[in-house]
């Protein structure tokens, strides 16, 4: 998990499929944008800006149902205030090997290369969970009442100026350039590939092929990519 913060206003954001749900009042000038871990020096006196639902699993569950989509309306209706999403997207096969490592409590031990996590069952389930949340975001997308920024973990990765940069037009927020350098610095180097570290029978990398590519979002990704 990380933390993105916004002058005392902390979202954790999943990098499993995660969806932050962001509830917006009015952009302020001289906002300082940080991500991962960093903290900016104490803000000037509090003012709410941004509130935010770090709970991007919880929040793809939730938009299974699609009657909950007019919660989301009246949300946007008392608050008098944008609604945006920032809809953060990592390999699928990364995801989804990682549900299954927490799943069986194996995280440590896969940090041992030779070590494979081995259920096939288990693996299966979770391949129609990780989707059922997938849907949830591409109808999101489709709604189309609602701003979503498609943010891929590998490119904060590798370019995160740029992508801080995006992060900030899009929360309407300005931001100064020491902490878009100090929090770049604190990324991880490289995406962790837990693709590897768990039995993939050749018929569920097959099936996660397939179902990628139902979502224009997941285009960047496959199986052999290196992040
Ligand atoms: C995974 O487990 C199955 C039995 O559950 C076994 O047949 C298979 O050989 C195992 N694969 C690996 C790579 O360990
Ligand atoms: C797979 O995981 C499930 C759930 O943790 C467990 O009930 C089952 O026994 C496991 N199967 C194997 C072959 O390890």
């Amino acid at each position: 998990m990380k933390s993105l913060r916004i002058y005392g206003v902390t979202l954790i954001m999943l990098f499993a499929l995660g969806i932050v749900l962001l509830f917006f009042t009015k952009p302020y000038a001289h906002q300082v944008v940080s991500l991962f871990q960093y903290s900016p020096p104490p803000p000037p006196p509090p003012q709410t800006m941004v509130i935010g639902d770090k709970k991007g699993t919880a929040t793809s569950v939730l938009l299974i149902k699609p009657n909950n989509f007019k919660v989301l309306d009246d949300i946007q209706r008392t608050l008098k205030t944008k609604l945006k999403f920032i809809h953060v997207i990592r390999n699928p096969f990364d995801n989804i090997a990682t549900k299954l490592l927490r799943n069986l409590e194996t995280r440590e031990m896969a940090r041992d290369k030779s070590f494979k996590a081995n259920n096939s069952t288990l693996l299966d389930e979770i391949i129609t969970h990780y989707f059922n949340h997938v849907e949830s975001a591409q109808r999101l997308h489709q709604y189309g009442k609602y701003e979503v920024l498609d943010i891929y973990a590998h490119e904060v990765i590798s370019k995160p100026q740029e992508n801080l940069q995006k992060l900030c037009n899009f929360l309407e927020v300005t931001n100064d350039k020491d902490y878009i350098d100090a929090s770049s610095k604190l990324l991880y180097s490289k995406p962790s590939l837990t693709r590897h570290s768990i039995v993939w029978t050749s018929e569920q990398k097959l099936r996660v092929t397939n179902e990628m590519k139902k979502y224009p979002f997941m285009r960047p990704y496959s199986f052999d990519k290196n992040y």
